[in-house]
């Protein structure tokens, strides 16, 4: 990698920050004060800014859970994004993998390393999403093998994938959906005759949402949570 994209990448220094850095002699690589920011960097190599050295951070990966009234974006007009509740450096390099509704709640996976965010989100990928739902009318007798059998969306000619669901009570299930369409819990109650009165999602995969964290409350993913998404 080029020096002065290294030195931004590393620190909050925008590109022309960087460039006077190195006229003012100094950034130094290996000891050495560099002249250029063009030279390329590899990792063994030390860059120092002042004397003191700077390491490129490693991929980032949190769980936030969600309130509702926050979008799940970056920048929005009108309402809080769930990105503007990530205090980090560098925050607009950060993605959020699979978008919740604006009232939906819980569990939102953020990071910056776009290919695990494409496995986790790809419409190939075979991530389970479990939701916990309040429904408006009773749980009907007809749910669990109309969701087996793959529900149809409406506007939609392809089925659903199988879906599954556990009964809580008459008004509450937890679902479990291995894809990410547009509003799917949603329509796909809808399609039963039904409307969904509060979601919240508290798995992805075989990550759950941390019961320590309240809402608007985040924390980085460990390294189990990271390395379950294959
Ligand atoms: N399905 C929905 O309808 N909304 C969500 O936020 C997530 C899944």
């Amino acid at each position: 990698m080029r020096l002065d994209k290294y030195i931004s990448n590393a620190t909050d220094l925008s590109r022309t920050d960087v460039k006077k850095l190195i006229k003012a002699r100094q950034v130094s690589v290996d000891d050495k004060i560099a002249s250029s920011g063009a030279q390329k960097i590899i990792s063994e190599q030390v860059v120092a800014i002042e004397g003191s050295p700077i390491k490129l951070a490693g991929k980032r990966y949190f769980m936030l859970n969600k309130p509702a009234g926050v979008v799940s974006a970056a920048k929005d007009h009108l309402n809080p994004t769930a990105l503007e509740l990530i205090y980090e450096h560098r925050s607009e390099q950060l993605q959020i993998a699979g978008r919740l509704d604006i009232d939906t709640t819980g569990l939102l996976l953020i990071t910056d390393d776009g290919q695990w965010n494409h496995r986790l989100t790809s419409p190939r990928s075979d991530c389970k999403k479990i939701y916990a739902l309040e429904l408006e009318n009773p749980v009907g007798a007809d749910y669990a093998t109309r969701l087996s059998a793959g529900i149809v969306l409406e506007g939609e000619r392809r089925r659903c994938r199988p879906a599954t669901m556990q009964v809580i009570d008459d008004y509450h299930i937890h679902l479990s959906i291995s894809e990410g369409k547009y509003h799917q819990v949603k329509r796909m109650m809808a399609t039963l005759g039904n409307e969904v009165v509060s979601l919240h999602r508290f798995q992805v995969g075989d990550i759950v949402l941390d019961q320590g964290l309240a809402p608007g409350d985040y924390r980085p993913l460990t390294a189990a949570e990271i390395a379950s998404i294959l």
